[in-house]
């Protein structure tokens, strides 16, 4: 029987057990694809801690690359044999996982299952993030913390690519040396950051901040903003941030609090396959570079979360089935 991770309950990473599945069927408009590499993700930690709140059992992951097996009768766009990746998938922490056809996209020729499955939720999030809801211009100049991490190393890339001044935040020497690799023009440690951003910027601050660390780096990253700057909350790496009064939005420089996630800038096919379709095509043309930092097999789903959490990774980290 095939195999897959099942967390009966919330906790620790040793919730995340191997277990025999049923092959899942395809319906409707599904296609069945055997994962020939999961991505890691941070949310499936929020998902398995119970931060997130899930159904159980749960099966963790989002996101995945393979091969389509089988497709439901309504499936249009694929063929079995064709390589797929996607972001919106349910459960994919499998050797056999269902995704709705409409939400995977192909995989290019020239790249790789394993590129592929690296892609799609961090790539199309960097997308998100640099494009839509904070569109950077050539010149500005950007904060992003976790530089050397799955989103962090992507980000540096595509805000280089357009121009922008990027000043990050590592916690060790080597991911400092990942994230100059990656063009970043400064790096810092998280001690004092918003301090040394001022200087940085001879005392103005930042456009825009880019903040996936959360609790542990909020405030600062208010500090490092210009006057009428945005700061970009987009995810919770250190815990959750407090309660907030918006007053202090004024008191900053009537600065700008934005909190997005990737599901609301995937709305359509259409809008799927542009943010795909150009984190895919910079990875083709070798102007962006996927790192993946680990791959762990399936049934050590547990130990990639315990490395994921104690900041002991860099890059993508995989599950090969
Ligand atoms: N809103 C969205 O649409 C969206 C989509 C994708 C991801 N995200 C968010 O983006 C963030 C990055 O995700 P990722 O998958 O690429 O993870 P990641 O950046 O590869 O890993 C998290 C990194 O956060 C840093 N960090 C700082 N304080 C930490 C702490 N107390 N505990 C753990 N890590 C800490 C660590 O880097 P250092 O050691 O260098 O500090 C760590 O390596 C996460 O918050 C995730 O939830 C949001």
């Amino acid at each position: 029987m095939p195999t897959a991770i099942v967390a009966q309950q919330a906790g620790g990473p040793e919730v995340l057990t191997l277990a025999e599945v049923d092959r899942p069927t395809p319906t409707r408009s599904e296609l069945l694809v055997r994962v020939a590499a999961a991505g890691i993700n941070y949310i499936e930690t929020y998902q398995r801690s119970g931060y997130y709140p899930v159904k159980y059992p749960f099966t963790p992951g989002a996101e995945a690359a393979g091969e389509v097996v089988a497709m439901g009768p309504e499936a249009t766009g694929f063929a079995v044999g064709d390589r797929v990746a996607f972001a919106e998938g349910v459960g994919t922490y499998a050797q056999y996982t269902l995704v709705e056809a409409d939400k995977a996209v192909p995989v290019p020729e020239g790249v790789s299952l394993e590129t592929a499955a690296a892609l799609p939720l961090q790539g199309a999030t960097a997308h998100y993030l640099i494009n839509t809801t904070f569109k950077v211009q050539l010149g500005q100049t950007v904060l992003t913390h976790a530089g050397a991490g799955g989103v962090g190393l992507l980000l540096i890339q595509l805000l280089k690519a357009k121009g922008a001044r990027v000043i990050t935040t590592v916690s060790t020497d080597d991911k400092e040396a990942l994230a100059r690799e990656a063009g970043a023009d400064e790096v810092l440690r998280y001690d004092g950051f918003d301090t040394a951003v001022r200087e940085l910027t001879n005392g103005v601050g930042v456009d825009v901040v880019y903040d996936g660390v959360g609790k542990a780096t909020f405030d600062g990253s208010l500090a490092s903003l210009r006057k009428r700057g945005t700061l970009v909350l987009f995810g919770a790496a250190s815990g959750a941030v407090p309660p907030f009064d918006p007053q202090r939005l004024a008191a900053t420089g009537s600065v700008y609090l934005t909190r997005p996630k990737l599901l609301d800038h995937l709305l359509s096919v259409e809008e799927r396959r542009w943010r795909f379709s150009e984190v895919f095509a910079a990875v083709v043309d070798g102007s962006l570079r996927v790192r993946i930092g680990a791959t762990y097999p399936l049934e050590a789903a547990a130990h990639a979360h315990e490395d994921l959490e104690a900041r002991k990774t860099t890059g993508k980290l995989l599950l090969i089935p």
